[in-house]
């Protein structure tokens, strides 16, 4: 059952659980808000990978296109990225764009009335008189609920897709993630009862906290933590999934936990986290870096993915393995969230239904 964040307080909503939030992040059956990676159920899942794959396909003609871009020709999208981005941004630019939204952005506070002294929910107020979405990364964590909270108490209460908050939540990314793992999985049977092996900075990594809470959507998947101790992921997460009944492992041998994986999934070390420059500098992760020795290891049908940017996690020369997934991983990003979008806007069902009648 839905309820309206419209009559719940700040510190009410704010003290709730992720998972318990999603009645308030839904209207009319459909995201009001995407704010956790906690607020998707297993069917919204699989409806969003279909519809995702649906865009996909269409995107390939120019008829097709041209539906596309039909579909939301009279909505407009605001950037607001206060924190550094390349994939995430470009690709909700692409999202956007093929479902015909013109955007703006800001990127750099540096250029916004913020550098005057404005609040963060001013800006974002004004967006929202401006535009029909906002899709915001802040380093700050929480922000987007909170905005969405404001948001959701004036009378534009426009759609806030989180791109990104502090170290807690990149539910996009997760999304994504998922979309790869189910495409990967395809043949064999989908997610249920896979071994996803997670490594690097498990500790400020965001990208997998939030993939981390949406595997617990399937049946009978095992999750390896892989990581120094100082980088091992945080005990919320582990309590999470014992809460949750899911098997997992944490370790830090990395090269033992490779045979058994049917995806790894590296990260890097968040070292903009540190709390003093230099701190992850005396953490040594050399040993939690995928090369080229490490294929042979590697189960034939497993993949290797990464959210980017990489540095030297996975060396350059594992990228013609078949098994490396992440650059089609980071171009499933501009799908899922193109089908996202439309899921926000209620255009799904004219996507399905021209892929009923053409694909
Ligand atoms: C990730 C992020 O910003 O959390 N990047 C991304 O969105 N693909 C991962 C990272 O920065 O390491």
């Amino acid at each position: 059952m839905s309820r309206r964040l419209s009559e719940i307080s700040w510190d009410e909503f704010n003290k709730i659980a992720p998972a318990d939030k999603a009645p308030y992040l839904v209207e009319n059956e459909r995201p009001a808000h995407v704010l956790t990676a906690q607020q998707f159920n297993r069917e919204q899942l699989d409806m969003l990978g279909a519809l995702a794959t649906q865009v996909r396909f269409i995107a390939k003609t120019k008829t097709g296109m041209k539906f596309l871009r039909d579909l939301l020709s009279h909505k407009r999208a605001m950037l607001y990225f206060s924190q550094p981005s390349t994939r995430t941004f470009l690709s909700f630019c692409s999202a956007c764009e093929i479902l015909g939204m013109s955007i703006g952005e800001v990127r750099d506070t540096a250029t916004s009335s913020e550098f005057k002294g404005e609040s963060r929910e001013d800006s974002v107020r004004t967006f929202s008189s401006y535009f029909d979405l906002i899709i915001m990364r802040s380093e700050i964590g929480g922000l987007a609920e909170r905005m969405a909270w404001v948001l959701s108490n004036t009378d534009r209460p426009v759609p806030i897709i989180n791109a990104g908050s502090g170290k807690d939540q990149h539910p996009t990314q997760a999304l994504l993630d998922i979309y790869t793992l189910q495409r990967s999985f395809e043949q064999r049977g989908g997610i249920d009862g896979k071994k996803i092996v997670f490594v690097g900075d498990l500790a400020r990594g965001r990208t997998v906290r939030s993939l981390a809470s949406l595997l617990t959507r399937y049946n009978d998947v095992e999750q390896c933590f892989v990581a120094p101790k100082q980088l091992q992921i945080g005990e919320d997460v582990l309590a999470m999934l014992k809460a949750a009944g899911v098997k997992y492992e944490v370790s830090e041998d990395f090269e033992s936990s490779i045979p058994s994986a049917d995806a790894i999934y590296m990260t890097r070390v968040q070292d903009e986290w540190d709390v003093k420059k230099g701190d992850s500098t005396k953490i040594d992760t050399s040993k939690y870096c995928f090369t080229v020795g490490h294929l042979v290891l590697l189960k034939k049908d497993a993949v290797i993915m990464h959210p980017f940017p990489r540095r030297n996690e996975i060396s350059h020369d594992v990228d013609d393995d078949p098994r490396a997934v992440y650059w089609r991983q980071m171009r499933n990003g501009m799908w899922i969230r193109a089908a996202l979008i439309a899921t926000i806007f209620a255009s799904d069902d004219k996507i399905r239904h021209y892929s009923r009648k053409n694909i």
